[in-house]
């Protein structure tokens, strides 16, 4: 049935309701689960067991689609970025398109030596489709600048996730996953020598672990290159003290930037 409501107006009067404290659902009669199930078992068994008139039984074949493998597929088909982001805005296995507004795949100069590599967009960058544009974006085009990057020359920005999660939330395992195959190639194709990682979230997905606090300011490898993480930004604007540990890892991306020349 269609909805007098659209999805967006739908989650926003959900979400009020929440903020005001309900937190059951409960219908004007109640529904007894338990015989609704019973009956839906019942319902089965008796489709089993009945012959359909002597004809062959119905063979309901189950294709399962693994996201994953679908991700793969999509992501290496994908020539260069203007496909990939066609073959993101395409790809219907993640739950979290349904709630976005806006696809976010990147911003700043593709080729770039640098690609900062943040976590998923946040309210801005949604209704925006551009990452890192809120008061975390404008802290990061400070550190940036500090270090004589900009977005309008020097350096690649893009998420692990490309939409928007609800509220803010943490992205799921499963939804980092089948989004992993599109940045390794987002990655591949943009061609940086060197990866800043930023936040936690990043760290799980390129890295395949956590520890911000441990990490950051180490150099690795991912995706075949130089690698640091970094606190993320709107870690900063929470616990300014930590602008210092950030300082000292952009000294460090500048000085490898500087070797590369
Ligand atoms: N935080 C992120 O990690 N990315 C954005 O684009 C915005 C906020």
């Amino acid at each position: 049935m269609e909805s007098a409501i659209d999805w967006h107006t739908a989650r926003a009067m959900l979400e009020w309701q929440a903020e005001m404290g309900v937190d059951e659902a409960i219908l004007a009669t109640p529904v007894d689960r338990f015989a609704a199930e019973e009956e839906a078992r019942a319902k089965a068994e008796a489709a089993r067991a009945q012959p359909q008139g002597g004809q062959a039984p119905v063979r309901i074949v189950e294709t399962r689609i693994d996201p994953i493998e679908e991700a793969v597929k999509a992501a290496q088909a994908a020539p260069d970025l203007a496909a990939l982001e066609a073959a993101m805005a395409a790809y219907p296995h993640c739950p979290l398109k349904k709630g976005a507004r806006n696809l976010v795949f990147a911003d700043g100069v593709a080729g770039s030596k640098v690609m900062f590599v943040g976590e998923a967009p946040g309210r801005d960058e949604d209704l925006q489709g551009k990452p890192f544009v809120g008061r975390a974006g404008q802290l990061l085009d400070k550190m940036l600048a500090a270090i004589g990057l900009s977005r309008d020359e020097n350096a690649y920005i893009t998420n692990v996730l490309p939409w928007r999660p609800p509220q803010n939330r943490d992205p799921k395992p499963e939804e980092i996953a089948m989004m992993l195959p599109f940045l390794q190639r987002h990655i591949a194709l943009a061609k940086p020598e060197v990866l800043v990682i930023v936040g936690n979230i990043s760290c799980q997905a390129l890295l395949g672990k956590r520890g911000i606090t441990r990490l950051r300011g180490q150099w690795g490898q991912a995706e075949g290159k130089p690698a640091i993480p970094m606190f993320h930004p709107a870690y900063l604007l929470r616990n300014p003290a930590a602008k210092r540990d950030t300082w000292a890892d952009l000294l460090e991306v500048q000085a490898k930037l500087k070797g590369l020349k």
